[in-house]
């Protein structure tokens, strides 16, 4: 069997500026000094983001990333961000996060963030280097209907079109998050989340890019992660990490979700 490695990442949405962001990476590597076992990673605004990356020793235990990035490598788009300007700052790139999909322009087709422009971000984001992890979800209505693993399964499969096994294996991970649990305080159960993480997502992955991309592939859950609830998804198989949204804004929070993915 394969082992991967878990990775837990703070998403800090739009909190804290460069002071605080840096105060915060700073009381991070405090308390997570020799920890082993599992990949850590931040995502501050792009505002906040060049800070936090030069408070870091590079290749050091936290890695830092970006919330979203364009598709183009330049041109005409105003307030946008190319994965080719970040290359040089930071690691990892979040891209399709529900927030984005629901907030900026419309998820339908021949949105600003439906599945196929989120697709093309994938590509630009992995041919500029970086390192992606690509959040899918289903809302509410979608969930009540019965028809989780549908959606789900076609935000994968449209968001890594054309892309090679080995990019799947090595370049990309996938959220899982829920839209309904996100920053709702209702996170959902464990058993459900590894279902989705195992039998819609790593076995849509393993229809379309073979099984070795699949059981390579890490596949995290988010949406409500705390520390008090964070174990019931780090300890199911099909799970590898969390994507942390408002626990990771506080260092003893998300220090702790870190070390239950380290097994300590
Ligand atoms: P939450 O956010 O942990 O605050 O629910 C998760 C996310 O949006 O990635």
């Amino acid at each position: 069997m394969v082992q991967r490695k878990p990775l837990v990442a703070g998403n800090w949405k739009m909190h804290y500026d460069p002071t605080e962001g840096v105060a915060l990476v700073r009381e991070l590597r405090r308390r997570l000094v020799g920890l082993a076992g599992v990949e850590v990673a931040v995502f501050p605004s792009f505002v906040t983001l060049p800070a936090v990356a030069a408070a870091l020793p590079p290749r050091g235990p936290i890695a830092v990333g970006a919330q979203t990035c364009h598709w183009e490598r330049q041109g005409a788009f105003t307030g946008e961000v190319s994965p080719w300007m970040l290359r040089n700052l930071c690691e990892w790139v979040i891209l399709g996060h529900s927030e984005r999909r629901q907030q900026c322009g419309g998820a339908g087709q021949g949105g600003y963030e439906s599945d196929e422009r989120i697709n093309r971000r994938v590509h630009a984001a992995l041919a500029a280097g970086l390192r992606v992890i690509l959040c899918v979800g289903e809302p509410l209505t979608v969930r009540e209907r019965g028809e989780t693993g549908d959606f789900v399964a076609a935000q994968v499969v449209v968001g890594l079109q054309g892309l090679a096994p080995a990019e799947v294996a090595n370049r990309l991970v996938i959220a899982y998050e829920p839209i309904w649990a996100i920053g709702s305080g209702e996170a959902a159960n464990g058993t459900s989340a590894n279902w989705v993480a195992g039998l819609v997502i790593r076995a849509a992955v393993a229809s379309r890019w073979g099984r070795t991309a699949a059981e390579r592939l890490r596949v995290l859950y988010g949406g409500s992660v705390s520390q008090s609830n964070a174990a019931e998804f780090l300890v199911q198989p099909e799970i590898d990490g969390a994507l942390v949204g408002g626990a990771s804004l506080q260092a003893d929070a998300f220090a702790a979700i870190v070390k239950a993915a380290a097994g300590c």
